[in-house]
């Protein structure tokens, strides 16, 4: 089976919001997609790895004329790719070198919080640097860094600090999937800029409390990118980076692709369309065969109906390596018998945004779950199809699975492990959730005015034999 649709509800797409600003196709040259080098570490061994992630400012040609003004990690935009590798000790020191505090945290990754998180309690000073290590415990998948001090994660992300984190494990290193680095196997992270005066960005003459857009798309921080195919299969690792974009994606001639991966890792079944649409914060692997094509040939990838990135066909030797029907088998846990039923209800649109009924505080833990239970979290919100927006639910610290969708079965390509799940308006969403770790954690909206803006909790994860006491931060401590 083919899927041809988007799945979300068409009435709720951002298009119909009074606010929203369409892609235009950039005037300027095509210009080769960047690929961002992968952080090579500062030492590995066969049971730890190490590596110094520095937050810092920088400019980049990205329009003819003046150079931008950007941030990055260990770059000068975005930053450089991050693997880790399942089952090792990673070692990070952390390092800003910019002119305002930061954190640093890893979405999608399955460690302590709220420190290691690094969430908003988790405050890296300019010209300082701090530690962290976890173990990494978790399978193969592309997960990011971003900052995310409160309440200014939507100006930090889109200066430019956010980056692609890969989870490689020995399961998914003997799936036939293309995974040579660079060549077949490339991380596209999609976001959207305005450009002003001298090519610079502002963010506050763009300032919208649903979200930060802009007309120009931006690919691994390239404005009208092509990439050269020199390979029939080619792995794109998607990540929709944009602070409040949807990206409804879909190539030329409909070219059918096929997906491998969402937020947490390998998919159970591969899962084919020729439509997809990722939500903010939202990560799917797919892999493209271009074996109808030929030298010259050019394949286009539509956002909408605007192109946004061009694949040039190369020459290439034939690979016709079909996918299994299984590819992993996916962590179901019971729920744990007697647990609660944790309702988290998002409300509103604009300066108005909540979360359960009130602003985000950083003081106040909003919901706990115990350590080792697995809970049903109901996830509703309660805009309305006429004046309301799919928010993209986010939670830290946990891959959950998504159970249904008001009362339905969830959509075909969500039977692997979520961090982020779009919520419809009017939907109420069932996750089943767990943890591996203790500490403090934040979910929220991923359209990230919305999350600044205070549609955002935090809730704790605790051992009842063991209770602890978190520093918690507040905008005077801070
Ligand atoms: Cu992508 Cu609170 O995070
Ligand atoms: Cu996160
Ligand atoms: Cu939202």
């Amino acid at each position: 089976k083919v899927y041809t649709d988007y799945f979300f509800d068409e009435p709720a797409y951002n298009t119909h919001d009074g606010g929203f600003v369409p892609l235009e196709e950039p005037k300027t040259p095509q210009q080769p997609l960047k690929i961002p080098e992968l952080l090579k570490p500062d030492k590995e061994t066969d049971t730890d790895m190490y590596y110094t992630v520095i937050a810092q400012t920088g400019e980049v040609q990205l329009l003819p004329g003046k150079k931008t003004k950007t941030w990055g990690y260990n770059t000068d935009l975005l930053g450089k790719t991050i693997l880790f590798k399942e089952g090792k000790m990673i070692h990070i020191t952390l390092k800003n070198e910019l002119p305002e505090l930061t954190t640093f945290h890893w979405h999608g990754l399955n460690v302590p919080g709220p420190v290691t998180d690094g969430g908003c309690h988790a405050p890296v000073y300019p010209g300082k640097s701090t530690q962290i290590e976890f173990k990494c415990d978790q399978p193969a998948a592309t997960l990011w860094l971003h900052a995310h001090p409160c309440p200014s994660t939507a100006q930090h992300v889109w200066k430019g600090l956010a980056t692609a984190v890969v989870v490689k494990d020995d399961v998914e290193s003997k799936l036939p999937f293309p995974r040579n680095y660079g060549v077949d196997d490339i991380p596209v992270i999609l976001q959207d800029r305005r450009f002003h005066k001298d090519n610079q960005w502002d963010y506050m003459a763009d300032y919208d409390p649903d979200g930060v857009q802009g007309p120009t798309a931006m690919i691994n921080g390239t404005i009208n990118p092509y990439f050269d195919v020199t390979t029939q299969r080619l792995r794109l690792r998607l990540l929709d980076g944009a602070n409040r974009r949807e990206w409804r994606l879909h190539f030329s001639d409909d070219l059918k692709f096929t997906q491998i991966a969402s937020d947490g890792g390998i998919l159970p079944e591969p899962v084919d369309f020729t439509h997809l649409m990722l939500t903010c914060a939202e990560r799917v692997e797919i892999i493209v065969d271009f074996g109808k094509y030929k030298p010259g040939d050019e394949v286009t990838m539509f956002c909408d109906d605007v192109p946004i990135m061009r694949f040039r066909i190369h020459e290439f030797a034939p690979d016709n390596t079909q996918l299994p029907d299984h590819l992993v088998d996916i962590p179901d846990p019971d729920v744990t018998p007697g647990a609660p039923v944790h309702k988290v209800v998002m409300s509103g649109m604009d300066e108005e945004v909540m979360m359960n009924g009130k602003k985000f505080d950083m003081q106040r833990i909003d919901d706990k779950q115990k350590l080792g239970n697995v809970e049903y979290w109901d996830i509703s919100n309660t805009n309305d199809m006429t004046g309301g927006m799919v928010h993209p639910y986010h939670m830290h610290g946990t891959q959950f699975r998504v159970v249904s969708r008001n009362g339905h079965a969830p959509y075909a390509n969500e039977n692997g492990l979520k961090d982020t799940v779009g919520v419809n308006p009017g939907e109420t969403v069932r996750l089943k959730v767990w943890f591996n770790h203790l500490g403090v954690f934040m979910n929220h909206c991923h359209i990230i005015e919305h999350e600044d803006g205070g549609m955002m909790a935090q809730f704790e994860v605790y051992d009842p034999d063991h209770p602890k006491q978190y520093k918690l931060m507040d905008m005077d401590t801070l």
